[in-house]
């Protein structure tokens, strides 16, 4: 087996989408009135990469083995953000591995080189958001060296 982690192509993007709507499935089934789950997500998860890829801010990787693809990060350079006290950084946005792939480092090689092409692009640190309920994603992030620096809480209006 051999497994590539390179650049996303707009021929990747079926099949990074297709991961990422299990991405946002997974986190309507955590909590359904906080992460909105859209209609023909995939579709347009694809149209929003496509012109991703061409945004000097953005890092879309695919993680390939033998020829297909099973993860994919997505990543960008964010500018200061006042209202989360938040200066110029990496933002994580999304990591994914296919259930079939898992535990076997796939994500880890994915977030390094993220992380490889956030600093060469001037980014001094790398902020992610993660599900409370994704205890699977914390304990991967924390042992990643990630430490906890916001909580966010949410509560509906009647
Ligand atoms: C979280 C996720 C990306 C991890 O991907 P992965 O390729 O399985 O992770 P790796 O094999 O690189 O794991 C690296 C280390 O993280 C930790 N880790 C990863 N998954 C873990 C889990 N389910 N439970 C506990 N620790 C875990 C382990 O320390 C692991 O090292 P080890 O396998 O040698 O013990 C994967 O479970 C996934 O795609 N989940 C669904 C999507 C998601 O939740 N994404 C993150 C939020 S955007």
């Amino acid at each position: 087996v051999s497994l590539v982690i390179r650049a996303a192509t707009i021929a990747d993007l079926p099949a990074i989408a297709a991961l990422a709507g299990e991405l946002v499935r997974q986190h309507h089934a955590f909590d359904a009135r906080r992460f909105m789950l859209i209609p023909n997500v995939e579709a347009g998860y694809a149209r929003f990469f496509q012109r991703e890829l061409s945004a000097e801010a953005a890092v879309i990787l695919a993680a390939e083995l033998d020829g297909a693809i099973i993860g994919y990060a997505y990543a960008r350079l964010e500018g200061r953000d006042w209202n989360n006290l938040l200066d110029a950084c990496g933002a994580l946005h999304d990591v994914f591995v296919a259930e079939s792939a898992r535990r076997t480092g796939v994500a880890r090689q994915l977030v390094g080189e993220v992380e490889a092409r956030l600093r060469a692009k001037g980014a001094p640190r790398l902020v992610l958001h993660t599900a409370s309920q994704n205890a699977a994603a914390r304990r991967f992030f924390a042992a990643l060296g990630f430490r906890e620096t916001m909580a966010e809480m949410t509560r509906e209006l009647a």
